[in-house]
Formats: structure tokens, C-alpha cells, sequence
């Protein structure tokens, strides 16, 4: 039974508004837990994994009162430090809750998250900061139990700049005794606005955005208001999309400085893009596109979350495109996928030959992870005939909305 019918469906073009990021929105909600008072964030965006971190910070006390575009998190009594595996299981975000479980509560029981489709996505960064902070961590039954009387600045180099942990040491440093600097952090948009969430919940945290950020602790945070950014992964899915069906169009609510790594790459390769003050960007491909290599790096690199759709629009250019896959040591699943749609694509190790000019011709496939799912979305939109896609579920993890959105840009689109 598949889920949706995607057909050709020409050159997209109109108007598509961005919704507010879900990898920015799953720390600062996480992040909630740090106040004893009320915090109301605005434009985070109505997605399944979402959802589930409102369920988690519920079964840990919090009271969640959503209206509208506004949702209210009142984390006064927080009765439980334990997260079940059901719910971490299903999305990885949930780890996020362990800084503030331990800045908070001194306590954090967080089931271990297990793989996913990408990769292990261990969380050893994670528990290195923590421990530098000076929490006892035990591992056992497929928890992680960590414990800490009073956590204490420390001076934390991280391996790589991984995004969940500089996050989590984020908000394990803010309540923390004394200074904590993290060097080799991320840089990514969705810690600059994590950082601006916690400073005006009275942190204090400096260089976010860069490689070093420096904590220094303070006693207490109280709520505050804050509107959550848009998604730059959105906006650079429907700008691929446009320019994969040599269309035109202008995303709207989105933020240039924080897709730009992607713009750049479509202006490589012809792409005309114009930035507006107002948060606009016209995309204009109506013109034949050639190939490009594409490299995926931390922040302000080429983002990992866009290779899969990227991979698709490669497929339709004249040339040879090759793409490297430095972040995730499995992100090629959607390959096979679209190898069955008419693609030729080799893969070797983290690199893939992405053979262009091909004509896709629709047939059913299965979307194994979100980005993989949403290019798949994309590649049925210039398949010849129809593309059938199961697993679609994976896809309503991360985009607001993304058929209807799709739909009113011309995708021809039948939801099962
Ligand atoms: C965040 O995941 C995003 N998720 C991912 O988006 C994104 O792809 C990724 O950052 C990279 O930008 C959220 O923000 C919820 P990492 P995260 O820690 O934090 C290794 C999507 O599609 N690593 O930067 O898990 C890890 O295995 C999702 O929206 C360790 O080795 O990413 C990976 O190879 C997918 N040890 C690399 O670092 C650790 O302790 C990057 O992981 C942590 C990470």
C-alpha cells in the first residue's frame, strides 16, 4: 500500500513559506527544562518529532499549552529525570533532555537512543563534556544514568564539532559552577539561536556560532519569549526543488545567511538566486544547469541534510557529479532507490559518481530516512509515469506540511 503518488509534474513555480526549524526547536524546547518559570516560543513547526518531545517533557512534568502559533512550557515541577526507551527510540533528539536534566535536577536516566537508518549516532561527545563537568555516568540495561550534585565549568575539546553535543554541554553549562569553554564546537544557525533563547532566559554564553564558546555559570534562569528560526533545510529542499524542474519560484520566511552554502552551490551550477531583505529568495532556474561536486561539512559547509536532494537534482544536469558524504557513515540509502528510478549512481565508500542527464521513470520506492524520503518526493516530480512512495512517514518527522506546500507549486501529488 503505498502512501503517496508523485507524477511528473513540470517546472515548479510560485510563492512557498518556510516554517520554523525543527532541529532549532528540539533543544530550546528541551532547553525549558532549565526554568522553573513559563517560556513561550513561537513558530515551532507541527511535526511528528516535535510531538514526541512534547510528550517527553510532559512525562517529566512539564505543563504544555499550545495556541495557535504560540506554544506555553511551564516546567515548575519537573517529577521525573527518566526517559523511556519508546519515545528516545523514535527520535534521537530526545537525548537533548540530559544537560538539562543534569544542570536542573542533578539527575538524568536517558534511554540510550539506539541507531538509526544514517548511522550509530553514538553520543560519546555527549558524555565526555558531562564528565568533564564532573558527573558520575553509568551505563546499563540500555540507559544511561548520570548523576551530578553541582556540575562545574570545565575546559571541553570536542573530537568533532558534533551539534547535539555542544548543544547538550550548552545547557548543562549554564547553571554550572564556574566558566566552561567548548572548543571544536558546532557552528551551525540552530546553536546561535539556542544561545540567544538561553541568554535571554539570563545565561551567559558567548561565541556561539563560532568554533569556541565560553559558559560562564549563573544560579538561576527565569522564562522568557523567543521565536524559533525558520528551517534552513526547508527552505533548501524547495530551492532544489525549483531548480531540479527548471523552475522558478520565491521562498518566503526563510533566512539567506543560513542556506547560503546551498545558493552557493546552485548559482555554481546556473541557478540564478536573489536574496530580499524580508526574509525572500527568488529562484530562477529556468535555464539548462550543468554538474557540480559537493563536499558535506559542519556549519558553514555544504549541510549533510541536503545531499539526499541534492543527489536527485545531480541526476538531471549534464555531467558527472560527485558527492562526499564526510558527516554520516550510511546516507546513502535513498542511492538504490533512485537507482531503480533510471539514476546511475555508484557509490564508493562516503563518496558517490553521480552519472547526469538521466531521465527517471517512475516505479515504487521506499523512503528509509527523512531527507532520502523528501528527494524521492522530488525525484518522482521529474520521473516519467508515476512514482510510488511508502514510508512517507519518515518525511512528516521534519517537513511542516510538505506535500500541500509542494501541491500549491505544482507538484502533482495524490495523498493516498
Ligand atoms: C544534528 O544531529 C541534526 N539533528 C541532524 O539533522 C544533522 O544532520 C546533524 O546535526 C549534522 O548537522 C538535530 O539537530 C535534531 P552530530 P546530531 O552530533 O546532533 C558523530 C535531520 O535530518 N558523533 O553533529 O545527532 C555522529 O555519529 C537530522 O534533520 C559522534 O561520533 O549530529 C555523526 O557522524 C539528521 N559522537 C557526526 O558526529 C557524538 O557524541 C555528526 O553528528 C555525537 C556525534
Amino acid at each position: 500500500m503505498s502512501d503517496i503518488i508523485v507524477q511528473n509534474s513540470g517546472a515548479l513555480s510560485g510563492e512557498v513559506e518556510i516554517s520554523g526549524s525543527k532541529n532549532s526547536s528540539l533543544p530550546i524546547l528541551a532547553a525549558c527544562i532549565l526554568t522553573g518559570g513559563k517560556n513561550i516560543i513561537s513558530n515551532i513547526p507541527d511535526l511528528s518529532d516535535i510531538k514526541i518531545m512534547y510528550s517527553l517533557l510532559a512525562g517529566l512534568g512539564a505543563k504544555i499549552d499550545r495556541h495557535n502559533e504560540e506554544t506555553v512550557i511551564d516546567c515548575e515541577r519537573i517529577v521525573s529525570c527518566t526517559t523511556p526507551y519508546e519515545l528516545v527510540g523514535k527520535m534521537r533528539g530526545s537525548f537533548l533532555l540530559a544537560g538539562p536534566l543534569l544542570a536542573r535536577m542533578g539527575r538524568a536516566r536517558i534511554s540510550l537512543p539506539g541507531g538509526c537508518p544514517i548511522g550509530t549516532r553514538p553520543v560519546d561527545l555527549h558524555l565526555k563534556g558531562f564528565a568533564a563537568m564532573g558527573t558520575e555516568i553509568e551505563r546499563g540495561h540500555g540507559y544511561v544514568d548520570m548523576t551530578a550534585k553541582r556540575l562545574k565549568g570545565a575546559k571541553i575539546y570536542l573530537d568533532f564539532p558534533s551539534v547535539g553535543a555542544t548543544e547538550n554541554i550548552i545547557m548543562a553549562a549554564v547553571l554550572a559552577e564556574g566558566e566552561t569553554i567548548i572548543e571544536n564546537a558546532a557552528a551551525e544557525p540552530e546553536i546561535v539561536d539556542l544561545s540567544d533563547f538561553l541568554n535571554k532566559q539570563g545565561a551567559k554564553i558567548e561565541g556561539s556560532g563560532s568554533d569556541t564558546i565560553k559558559i560562564c555559570g549563573v544560579e538561576e534562569l527565569r522564562g522568557t519569549v523567543h521565536r524559533v528560526i525558520p528551517d534552513r533545510i526547508e527552505a533548501g529542499t524547495f530551492m532544489t526543488a525549483f531548480a531540479m524542474t527548471r523552475g522558478s519560484g520565491i521562498i518566503k520566511k526563510a533566512d539567506y545567511e543560513h542556506i547560503k552554502p546551498v545558493a552557493a552551490k546552485l548559482e555554481e551550477m546556473g541557478v540564478k538566486i536573489s536574496a530580499g531583505c524580508d526574509g525572500s529568495i527568488k529562484v530562477d532556474a529556468r535555464k539548462s544547469l550543468k554538474s557540480a561536486d559537493i563536499k558535506t561539512l559542519p556549519f558553514p559547509g555544504f549541510p549533510t541534510d541536503m545531499q539526499a536532494p541534492f543527489t536527485v537534482l545531480l541526476s538531471t544536469v549534464e555531467g558527472t557529479g560527485i558527492i562526499i558524504e564526510t558527516v554520516f557513515e550510511n546516507r546513502f540509502l535513498h542511492i538504490g532507490e533512485l537507482n531503480r528510478m533510471g539514476a546511475d549512481i555508484r557509490i564508493d565508500g562516503r563518496a558517490s559518481v553521480i552519472e547526469g542527464a538521466r531521465q527517471l521513470s517512475g516505479t515504487s520506492v521506499n523512503a528509509f530516512d527523512l531527507r532520502g524520503g523528501a528527494a524521492l518526493v522530488l525525484a518522482g516530480m521529474v520521473a516519467k509515469g508515476d512514482t510510488e512512495i511508502t514510508g512517507v512517514e519518515h518525511i512528516r518527522r521534519g517537513y511542516e506540511n510538505f506535500m500541500p506546500k509542494l501541491q500549491k507549486i505544482g507538484a502533482r501529488i495524490d495523498l493516498k
